[in-house]
Protein backbone atom coordinates (compact mmCIF):
# COMPACT_ATOMS: atom_id res chain seq x y z
CA UNK A 1 0.00 0.00 0.00
CA UNK A 2 1.43 3.10 -1.04
CA UNK A 3 2.58 5.50 1.97
CA UNK A 4 -0.01 8.76 2.59
CA UNK A 5 2.96 10.54 4.61
CA UNK A 6 6.19 11.78 4.93
CA UNK A 7 8.59 10.12 7.15
CA UNK A 8 11.95 11.84 7.82
CA UNK A 9 14.66 10.87 10.32
CA UNK A 10 17.67 12.84 11.90
CA UNK A 11 20.56 11.08 13.25
CA UNK A 12 24.00 12.09 14.45
CA UNK A 13 26.22 12.34 17.45
CA UNK A 14 24.98 12.97 21.03
CA UNK A 15 25.21 17.24 21.07
CA UNK A 16 25.04 17.47 17.49
CA UNK A 17 22.09 19.69 17.18
CA UNK A 18 19.58 17.42 15.90
CA UNK A 19 16.79 18.24 18.49
CA UNK A 20 16.97 21.46 17.59
CA UNK A 21 16.61 20.92 13.74
CA UNK A 22 14.30 18.32 13.78
CA UNK A 23 12.31 21.00 16.01
CA UNK A 24 12.84 23.73 13.46
CA UNK A 25 12.14 21.55 10.18
CA UNK A 26 8.74 20.62 11.93
CA UNK A 27 8.34 24.81 12.45
CA UNK A 28 9.19 25.81 9.07
CA UNK A 29 6.78 22.78 7.88
CA UNK A 30 4.06 24.08 9.37
CA UNK A 31 4.09 27.09 8.58
CA UNK A 32 4.48 25.74 5.20
CA UNK A 33 1.57 24.16 5.59
CA UNK A 34 1.75 20.39 6.35
CA UNK A 35 0.64 18.88 8.71
CA UNK A 36 4.01 17.67 10.61
CA UNK A 37 5.21 16.41 13.87
CA UNK A 38 7.87 15.86 16.13
CA UNK A 39 8.69 12.53 17.53
CA UNK A 40 11.73 10.93 19.48
CA UNK A 41 13.45 7.88 20.17
CA UNK A 42 13.95 6.57 23.04
CA UNK A 43 10.52 7.40 23.21
CA UNK A 44 8.71 8.82 26.08
CA UNK A 45 6.92 5.46 27.08
CA UNK A 46 7.49 2.93 29.31
CA UNK A 47 10.41 1.25 27.66
CA UNK A 48 11.73 4.87 26.59
CA UNK A 49 11.52 6.00 30.02
CA UNK A 50 13.39 2.55 31.21
CA UNK A 51 16.37 3.06 28.78
CA UNK A 52 16.76 6.15 30.19
CA UNK A 53 16.98 5.85 33.40
CA UNK A 54 18.82 2.20 33.82
CA UNK A 55 20.67 2.07 30.90
CA UNK A 56 22.17 5.74 29.89
CA UNK A 57 22.21 7.35 32.74
CA UNK A 58 22.83 4.15 34.60
CA UNK A 59 26.46 3.72 36.62
CA UNK A 60 28.09 2.39 33.81
CA UNK A 61 27.13 1.00 30.31
CA UNK A 62 25.71 -2.52 30.95
CA UNK A 63 24.94 -5.56 28.35
CA UNK A 64 25.23 -3.83 24.57
CA UNK A 65 22.93 -6.99 23.50
CA UNK A 66 20.32 -5.77 25.77
CA UNK A 67 20.49 -2.19 24.64
CA UNK A 68 19.93 -3.70 21.48
CA UNK A 69 16.60 -5.27 22.49
CA UNK A 70 14.85 -2.66 24.41
CA UNK A 71 15.66 0.07 21.65
CA UNK A 72 14.38 -2.62 19.57
CA UNK A 73 11.19 -2.66 21.71
CA UNK A 74 10.69 0.46 22.61
CA UNK A 75 10.92 1.43 18.60
CA UNK A 76 8.65 -1.64 17.48
CA UNK A 77 6.30 0.39 19.72
CA UNK A 78 6.81 3.68 18.70
CA UNK A 79 6.04 2.36 15.12
CA UNK A 80 3.25 0.99 15.31
CA UNK A 81 1.58 3.46 18.21
CA UNK A 82 2.81 6.81 16.83
CA UNK A 83 4.28 6.59 13.61
CA UNK A 84 2.23 4.54 11.47
CA UNK A 85 -1.11 5.75 12.19
CA UNK A 86 0.51 9.16 11.77
CA UNK A 87 1.49 8.10 8.15
CA UNK A 88 -1.69 6.54 7.47
CA UNK A 89 -3.55 9.90 8.39
CA UNK A 90 -1.05 11.77 5.88
CA UNK A 91 1.21 13.39 8.39
CA UNK A 92 4.94 14.28 8.12
CA UNK A 93 6.76 12.65 10.51
CA UNK A 94 10.28 13.73 12.25
CA UNK A 95 11.91 11.58 14.50
CA UNK A 96 14.73 12.31 15.83
CA UNK A 97 16.41 9.10 15.93
CA UNK A 98 15.44 5.94 14.32
CA UNK A 99 17.20 2.54 13.63
CA UNK A 100 20.59 4.06 12.33
CA UNK A 101 21.01 4.86 16.35
CA UNK A 102 21.00 1.16 16.85
CA UNK A 103 23.34 0.32 13.66
CA UNK A 104 25.74 2.92 14.42
CA UNK A 105 25.72 2.82 18.45
CA UNK A 106 25.45 -0.97 19.14
CA UNK A 107 27.46 -1.21 15.87
CA UNK A 108 30.01 0.71 17.25
CA UNK A 109 30.04 -1.63 20.37
CA UNK A 110 30.33 -4.93 18.45
CA UNK A 111 27.55 -5.79 17.83
CA UNK A 112 26.70 -7.43 13.88
CA UNK A 113 24.97 -4.98 12.04
CA UNK A 114 22.93 -7.71 9.80
CA UNK A 115 22.03 -8.77 13.53
CA UNK A 116 20.50 -5.32 14.38
CA UNK A 117 18.77 -4.99 11.22
CA UNK A 118 17.28 -8.78 11.64
CA UNK A 119 15.99 -7.37 15.21
CA UNK A 120 14.32 -4.08 13.98
CA UNK A 121 12.66 -5.45 10.49
CA UNK A 122 9.53 -4.25 11.69
CA UNK A 123 10.72 -0.87 11.72
CA UNK A 124 9.26 0.96 8.76
CA UNK A 125 11.86 2.63 6.12
CA UNK A 126 12.07 6.67 6.46
CA UNK A 127 11.27 8.55 2.91
CA UNK A 128 14.85 10.68 4.04
CA UNK A 129 17.43 9.58 6.60
CA UNK A 130 19.73 12.81 7.63
CA UNK A 131 22.86 12.62 9.07
CA UNK A 132 23.77 15.59 10.97
CA UNK A 133 27.77 15.43 10.85
CA UNK A 134 29.58 17.22 13.98
CA UNK A 135 33.06 15.94 14.83
CA UNK A 136 33.32 13.95 18.35
CA UNK A 137 35.24 16.59 19.90
CA UNK A 138 33.22 19.31 18.87
CA UNK A 139 30.13 18.06 20.45
CA UNK A 140 32.03 16.52 23.73
CA UNK A 141 32.80 20.22 24.08
CA UNK A 142 29.21 21.18 23.91
CA UNK A 143 27.81 19.26 26.43
CA UNK A 144 27.60 20.93 29.54
CA UNK A 145 25.86 18.60 31.15
CA UNK A 146 26.07 15.28 33.49
CA UNK A 147 27.64 13.11 30.41
CA UNK A 148 25.72 9.49 30.05
CA UNK A 149 27.46 6.52 29.74
CA UNK A 150 27.48 7.04 25.39
CA UNK A 151 28.80 10.62 25.73
CA UNK A 152 33.23 9.46 25.67
CA UNK A 153 35.21 10.40 22.91
CA UNK A 154 36.04 6.94 21.87
CA UNK A 155 32.68 5.76 22.15
CA UNK A 156 31.70 8.68 19.76
CA UNK A 157 34.61 8.39 17.24
CA UNK A 158 33.68 4.88 16.66
CA UNK A 159 29.57 5.50 16.33
CA UNK A 160 30.62 8.17 14.02
CA UNK A 161 32.43 5.60 11.40
CA UNK A 162 29.47 3.32 11.43
CA UNK A 163 27.62 6.53 10.42
CA UNK A 164 29.93 7.50 7.58
CA UNK A 165 29.32 3.91 6.31
CA UNK A 166 25.66 4.18 6.32
CA UNK A 167 26.45 7.70 4.37
CA UNK A 168 28.57 5.55 2.00
CA UNK A 169 26.58 2.84 1.53
CA UNK A 170 23.41 5.43 0.56
CA UNK A 171 21.58 4.99 3.84
CA UNK A 172 21.95 8.46 5.31
CA UNK A 173 22.30 11.74 3.42
CA UNK A 174 25.39 13.66 5.15
CA UNK A 175 24.62 17.63 6.21
CA UNK A 176 27.33 19.45 7.49
CA UNK A 177 26.12 20.35 11.04
CA UNK A 178 29.01 22.85 11.35
CA UNK A 179 27.48 25.48 9.86
CA UNK A 180 25.23 27.96 11.70
CA UNK A 181 21.79 26.73 13.41
CA UNK A 182 20.25 29.13 10.09
CA UNK A 183 22.54 27.44 7.59
CA UNK A 184 22.33 23.87 8.42
CA UNK A 185 18.09 24.32 9.06
CA UNK A 186 18.00 25.52 5.56
CA UNK A 187 20.35 22.55 4.27
CA UNK A 188 18.24 20.37 5.67
CA UNK A 189 14.75 21.80 4.76
CA UNK A 190 16.19 21.94 0.84
CA UNK A 191 17.00 18.14 1.07
CA UNK A 192 13.29 17.22 2.39
CA UNK A 193 11.35 19.52 -0.03
CA UNK A 194 13.90 17.49 -2.91
CA UNK A 195 13.19 14.47 -0.91
CA UNK A 196 9.39 15.22 -1.39
CA UNK A 197 9.19 16.07 -5.12
P1 LIG B 1 19.37 11.62 23.09
O1 LIG B 1 18.01 11.47 23.65
O2 LIG B 1 20.12 12.75 23.67
O3 LIG B 1 19.42 11.59 21.60
O4 LIG B 1 20.19 10.35 23.62
C1 LIG B 1 19.84 9.10 23.34
C2 LIG B 1 21.05 8.22 23.53
O5 LIG B 1 20.70 6.87 23.24
C3 LIG B 1 22.21 8.54 22.61
O6 LIG B 1 23.43 8.44 23.30
C4 LIG B 1 22.14 7.48 21.56
C5 LIG B 1 21.55 6.32 22.29
N1 LIG B 1 20.81 5.40 21.42
C6 LIG B 1 21.35 4.15 21.15
O7 LIG B 1 22.43 3.82 21.63
N2 LIG B 1 20.64 3.31 20.34
C7 LIG B 1 19.43 3.64 19.79
O8 LIG B 1 18.83 2.84 19.07
C8 LIG B 1 18.89 4.94 20.10
C9 LIG B 1 17.56 5.33 19.55
C10 LIG B 1 19.61 5.78 20.92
Amino acid sequence: MKRKGFFICIEGLDGCGKTTQAKLLVRKLCEKGFDAFYTAEPTRGKIGKFIKKYYLHGEKRGSVIVEALLFAADRFEHVEKEIVPALNEGKMVVSDRYIYSSLAYQGAAGLDLKWIKELNKHAIPPNLAIFLDVKPEIVLQRLQRKKSVMEKLAIQRKVREVYEKLVKDGKLVRVDGNKSKEEVAKDIFNLVLKALK
